[in-house]
């Protein structure tokens, strides 16, 4: 950085400047401008979609945008929509989706759909007065909220309970308003927010109006009004089941018993040991992201709330379970989490459309199904690698495409190294070697 400075009013620099300024400061390469141009893309109604997503937008981030076909779901086949950039993540889940359509597909069922959401406040009064009150409170937020709600009632959706928590532990004089809220297709966070923060100047031109009460509880202060990430009473259960037998294709009974008994014992030890945990539910996240992204959910929401619930009884712990019972393996996880379909990045960014469509254009519900489909197949390749070949082997051949590219390879030389390498530890020391030197380096 040449200045050691903050730099003021840089959001308000056009494209251009914002690039001249940082070529300048950070001495990039004088070709920087032309490098980031490439990346996007000539159609600029789309660019203009694009750029303005976010703030100091200066050109386009790729990530590959694959598919998984062959996804059978409630007996349904649907090709699924992904974008990631680990390179294993979309083969695992084409393995696992093939195998199991071999198997009766997955199972997905919608447990709840309710979205949670607090007005956090501090109010220095008798507690009972407000629980005493907190009927007559309820009916005034509800009424002034209902030019929020009333699109949203018309949908099916809206306001489901108004509840009242006096949290002293938490701070002094600390209260939540705890609401529940359905948003149908929409993820609602806009809708749910805008309805919290109406309740706060509902709260206090409620209290204004208590002429009895002393002049400090004529008013509360209001901490914050947001919805909850942790959504709980949002969730969806999803599983495969077949017998032990047919978990091994060409293999012998006792090898696929063996096999069962690996999988029931990794999946016990993640959710047990949370070291363990961690790693066994990024891997259930792999799919869940790379689905989400496409469709253009909000993947971090999605994430914070699926691990909240992963700690939902006061240890950390594997989201999925494997259990051999008379003769049947199954494989299951429940899971909270919240979507969209409708409004938001999913209705305005072109690939997230597409997505949409590739999904058939379901619903909240069935694209809630197909997301905890998504985890639970990357969950079952991951585990499936780790207790036979273990995770390097299919690793190691994605890893060498990257490399491969990284290292400028010509077709003719990726084909070669491809096959150079096919029993062998893959490094980048060894690939850059090889395509320097030839077999034998
Ligand atoms: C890698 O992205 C994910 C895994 O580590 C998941 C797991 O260990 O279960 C393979």
């Amino acid at each position: 950085m040449k200045e050691n400075k903050p730099i003021a009013g840089f959001s308000k620099f056009s494209k251009s400047d914002k690039v001249a300024w940082l070529t300048e400061q950070l001495s990039l390469d004088a070709k920087t401008s032309d490098f980031l141009a490439d990346f996007e893309t000539k159609n600029h109604s789309v660019q203009a979609i694009i750029a303005e997503l976010s703030e100091n937008h200066l050109s386009n981030f790729h990530f590959p945008f694959s598919v998984a076909p062959n996804f059978l779901v409630n007996g349904r086949y649907r090709v699924f929509p992904l974008v990631t950039e680990e390179s294993s993540v979309v083969a695992a889940l084409g393995k696992a989706a093939g195998f199991w359509a071999k198997r009766g597909g997955f199972r997905a069922e919608i447990l709840g759909t309710e979205k949670k959401g607090q007005l956090h406040f501090l109010w220095a009064g008798n507690p009972k007065k407000l629980t005493d009150n907190i009927d007559d409170l309820a009916q005034k937020l509800r009424a002034d909220a209902a030019p929020i709600t009333k699109k949203m009632e018309q949908r099916g959706g809206g306001i489901r309970s108004i509840e009242l928590f006096y949290l002293p532990d938490i701070l002094p004089d600390y209260y939540q308003i705890d609401v529940a809220f359905d948003t149908c297709d929409a993820m609602g966070a806009n809708f749910i927010n805008s309805c919290l923060e109406q309740f706060g100047r509902s709260l206090n031109d409620w209290l204004s109006t208590k002429d009895d009460w002393r002049e400090e509880e004529r008013q509360a202060e209001i901490v914050m009004a947001i919805l909850s990430n942790y959504v709980p009473d949002s969730r969806v259960r999803v599983w495969v089941e077949c017998p032990v037998e047919e978990l091994l294709e060409h293999d012998a009974p006792e090898d696929a018993r063996r096999f069962a008994g690996k999988f029931v014992r990794a999946v016990h030890v993640s959710r047990n040991d949370v070291s363990r945990a961690v790693t066994h539910n990024k891997g259930i996240f792999n799919g869940i992201d790379a689905l989400a992204i496409a469709t253009g959910n909000d993947f971090r929401a999605i994430e914070a709330g699926g691990h909240a619930f992963a700690a939902r009884n006061g240890q950390y712990s594997g989201l999925s379970e494997a259990v051999i019972h008379d003769g049947l393996f199954r494989f299951s996880m429940e899971l909270s989490l919240a979507v969209g379909v409708v409004g938001g990045v999913t209705a305005l960014h072109p690939m997230a459309r597409l997505a949409m469509q590739i999904l058939e254009n379901p619903s909240a519900k069935e694209l809630m199904q197909y997301l905890a489909v998504a985890g639970l197949a990357s969950n079952w390749s991951a585990v499936r690698a780790l207790v036979t070949t273990g995770i390097q082997q299919g690793h190691m051949k994605m890893h060498l495409s990257n490399i491969l590219n990284s290292l400028q390879a010509t077709d003719e030389q990726k084909a070669a190294a491809r096959l150079y390498f096919e029993n062998k530890e893959v490094s980048f020391s060894d690939v850059e070697q090889y395509l320097k030197y030839g077999a034998g380096s």
